[in-house]
């Protein structure tokens, strides 16, 4: 740094004294320019004067004459005499000053005569410097004579030194000043904010702060400390993945992280790649206002699937549904995500309004999801809504095939109920590629699935997948003995496969999870800086409370809200002492309200919310507090840390990350989940408080022992039900699916595209 510095001092002070001198060059130049000019038109106004004096005495007078006519004159300003000569240049008259020094007739004198005109010289004069100027004299148009005036010019030499000594100051009061600012400039913006952000990074290295701590003020650097920030991360990521991993190989225990996941990925895939279809997409881009806006939607299956691709760099095709989602794609409708930090490829599907109309909230939301959910609002289908869902299905298709084109025997993972049709098209003109669905939401009983007019088609649309992986077993068991009624199979019970024509489709579960990872980065990460204490967070809220309870969902029906409320306000009415103690926070994700049901049921949440309140309304307390609006995971974590409590009531769900979710924020071993028996999470969340949403009594009194449960069983429960999680994390479940996808022999399928295609009905 003292290297730095002294070179920055010296260049500067070269640079400072280079320009400084060629100033003062210049300077001098032109002050000597300007006096001489100034004093040759002096000595030319006296000359001249003198010229006419010396003439009109020129006959009259003696040389006497002419001897005191010049020493009239022999005191002016630097002037140091006059002389006169005459035509052959012998001296008629001179100031006695002159005398002294000028001996010869100067040259000029000579010239000024025998070439009749005014001349002048710089010249030395007894070794001083003078100025001559010389004129001829003349009587009757004839030379006679000539006058020479001279000059002292010493002084014009006096005046350039002087400018030469200014400008020597300057240079040094500059120089002084560039030192001292550089130096202050050093230690402020460059050495400071340097030694701040090694000691930072040496901190980081030695483990001794998380690279979420806040970074040093980096001043000038401040474009590096981006750049620096997400090394520190990726040097801490590493550093805990090892960590993990060494710990796993010392208790032999067989983790899933999303190293191991993507190295499971690539070994498995070799050179082939991962591509995953869902309606719904990873990243929205908004407006707002000028501004472009990425949201990240309220779906567990974009919960679940993140992690996932961001392990393994694969392509994600979804539907883009953003209003500004166009703006950010490039030519062929792709961009790398998540925008902060690319790490995989989103490509973007266009639907029409009528096609959205029809295939998403009509036939997927309206037909097939109350259809699969039983909680007791009516399927509709209708027939338009059905030619949409087929039409928007080879949509999709045609844009997998475009992704896939390059790729030999790709790995294809369509998701959820708004592909059922998918997997057969795709493996029609793609039968090397491996293509998997998964369902995320429930699979009913053959009979209420039997409802809809055109479950033959969807169930064959299924069944070309090589694997269909549900929740839990009892989907699977539902959907094979749906296949078993509905079309032409065999279905292969001891192995839960279906045997059709050449291609066989094997059924599994596969419990979908979130990413739990001890890692207190890693944690910090995913939660954000944004921890705010409960006290302070309850207050944000505008109560006051010392007990908390919170859910989290999109406003669906199927969730059992409804009947949460009814819980609470039961509990109240049971616990009277709870009143005034217990705060309820609901947030809710506004979800499809283009739909009737869902925009009715956002209304009837908002109004029992109110209802409830109003029946307990107290000054500063109120029992449930109704966030209708969708909040970031950040924006939640807080509420997950802060609860007492976390109330899943889904009357019926695929799985319910929320549930899982919840456990993986408490890393304190604290509160209680309750959750449905009807949701996925159930079969594997034992130590949950287990409720029948519809028992209404039996949920509120569920929340009683919660909130009154001795704190070492509170976190016996929590600590089983987060090792649940943790070992069968999200990794695992991508992992397993993977894997049992890549172990698919596709022979059979391979040989007999034609046979496959041949039995495509309908659909
Ligand atoms: C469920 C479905 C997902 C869907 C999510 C959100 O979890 O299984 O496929 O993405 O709900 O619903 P939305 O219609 O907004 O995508």
């Amino acid at each position: 740094m003292r290297l730095l510095s002294a070179r920055l001092i010296v260049s500067l002070i070269l640079g400072i004294a280079l320009v400084s001198l060629l100033f003062s060059y210049y300077q001098v130049v032109v002050e000597k320019r300007g006096l001489r000019s100034d004093l040759e038109r002096r000595a030319e106004v006296l000359g001249e004067s003198l010229v006419g004096n010396v003439e009109g005495s020129w006959d009259v007078g003696s040389d006497r004459q002419l001897q005191r006519l010049v020493q009239r004159f022999a005191n002016r300003e630097h002037l140091v005499g006059v002389a006169i000569y005459d035509q052959l240049g012998n001296t008629v008259a001179m100031t006695p000053e002159l005398e002294k020094t000028l001996t010869a007739t100067p040259h000029v004198v000579a010239q000024a005569i025998a070439k009749n005109h005014v001349a002048s010289s710089f010249m030395r004069l007894g070794g001083d410097p003078v100025h001559v100027l010389a004129l001829p004299l003349h009587q009757k148009g004839e030379v006679v004579g000539g006058l020479a005036v001279v000059h002292d010019v010493s002084y014009i030499r006096a005046q350039s030194l002087r400018v030469w000594r200014v400008g020597f100051f300057r240079v040094l009061t500059q120089g002084f000043f560039v030192v001292f600012i550089t130096l202050l400039i050093v230690r402020w913006s460059i050495a400071g904010p340097i030694a701040r952000a090694a000691h930072w990074m040496r901190a980081l290295r030695t483990g001794k702060i998380s690279s979420h701590q806040e970074m040093p003020d980096l001043d000038l650097f401040r474009p590096l400390a981006r750049e620096v920030v997400t090394m520190a991360e990726s040097l801490s990521q590493a550093r805990s993945a090892a960590e993990n991993e060494a710990r796993l190989r010392e208790a032999a225990e067989s983790m899933w992280t999303a190293e191991r996941l993507s190295v499971q990925v690539r070994t498995r895939l070799q050179e082939s790649r991962l591509f995953v279809v869902s309606n719904r997409e990873p990243y929205l881009h908004q407006r707002a206002g000028k501004a472009l806006e990425v949201v990240v939607p309220p779906s567990g299956l974009v919960t679940a699937l993140e992690p996932v691709l961001r392990a393994c760099d694969g392509t994600w095709i979804a539907h883009g549904s953003g209003d500004a989602d166009m703006e950010a794609v490039d030519a062929q409708d792709r961009l790398r995500v998540p925008p902060d930090d690319p790490r995989y490829t989103l490509r973007r599907v266009w639907l029409s309004k009528e096609e959205e109309e029809g295939y998403y909230y009509g036939f997927a939301n309206e037909g097939l999801w109350p259809l699969c959910h039983i909680a007791h609002t009516r399927p509709i289908f209708r027939a338009a809504d059905w030619q949409h869902y087929q039409e928007v299905n080879r949509k999709f298709t045609q844009a997998v095939l475009e992704e896939i084109e390059d790729t030999p025997k790709p790995v294809v993972l369509v998701q959820d109920y708004h592909f059922a049709l998918l997997p057969r098209l795709v493996k029609e003109k793609r039968p090397d590629a491996r293509v998997a669905i998964f369902w995320h939401i429930p699979w009913p009983n053959p009979e209420a699935f039997g409802i809809c007019p055109w479950q033959r088609y969807l169930v064959e649309g299924l069944l070309g997948a090589d694997l269909i992986g549900f929740h839990i077993q009892s989907h699977c068991n539902n959907f094979l003995r749906t296949v078993d009624r509905v079309v032409e199979s065999r279905v292969d019970w001891e192995h839960f496969a279906v045997q059709r024509q050449d291609h066989r489709t094997i059924v599994r579960p596969f419990p979908i999870s979130v990413d739990l990872t001890d890692d207190q980065s890693a944690q910090d990460k995913h939660d954000g800086s944004s921890y705010i204490e409960r006290g302070t967070l309850i207050r944000n809220l505008g109560v006051e409370a010392t007990f908390l309870g919170v859910g989290v969902d999109r406003v669906d029906y199927t969730k059992g809200i409804l009947e949460r409320f009814l819980a609470i306000e039961r509990f109240l009415e049971k616990n009277p002492t709870y009143q005034g103690k217990f705060t309820f926070v609901q947030i809710g994700a506004p979800s499809r309200t283009h739909i009737k049901r869902y925009h009715d049921l956002l209304a009837e949440v908002e109004a029992e919310a109110e209802r409830i309140n109003w029946h307990f309304q107290a000054a500063k307390w109120k029992p449930i507090v109704f966030l209708k609006r969708q909040h970031s995971h950040k924006e939640i974590a807080p509420y997950y840390r802060a609860a007492d409590l976390c109330l899943v009531t889904s009357l019926h769900d695929g799985m319910n990350l929320v549930a899982k979710e919840f456990l993986a924020a408490r890393r304190d071993e604290r509160g209680v989940l309750i959750l449905s028996q009807f949701t996925g999470a159930a079969t594997e969340l034992r130590d949950a408080l287990l409720v029948n949403p519809y028992d209404i009594d039996q949920t509120a009194e569920a929340i009683r022992v919660a909130l009154e449960m001795e704190p070492e069983e509170k976190q016996l429960r929590m600590q089983r039900m987060r090792r649940v999680i943790k070992e069968h994390n999200i990794y695992r479940w991508a992992g397993n699916l993977i894997t049992e996808l890549c172990e698919v022999r596709l022979d059979a399928a391979q040989d007999a595209p034609e046979k496959l295609r041949a039995s495509v009905s309908g659909a």
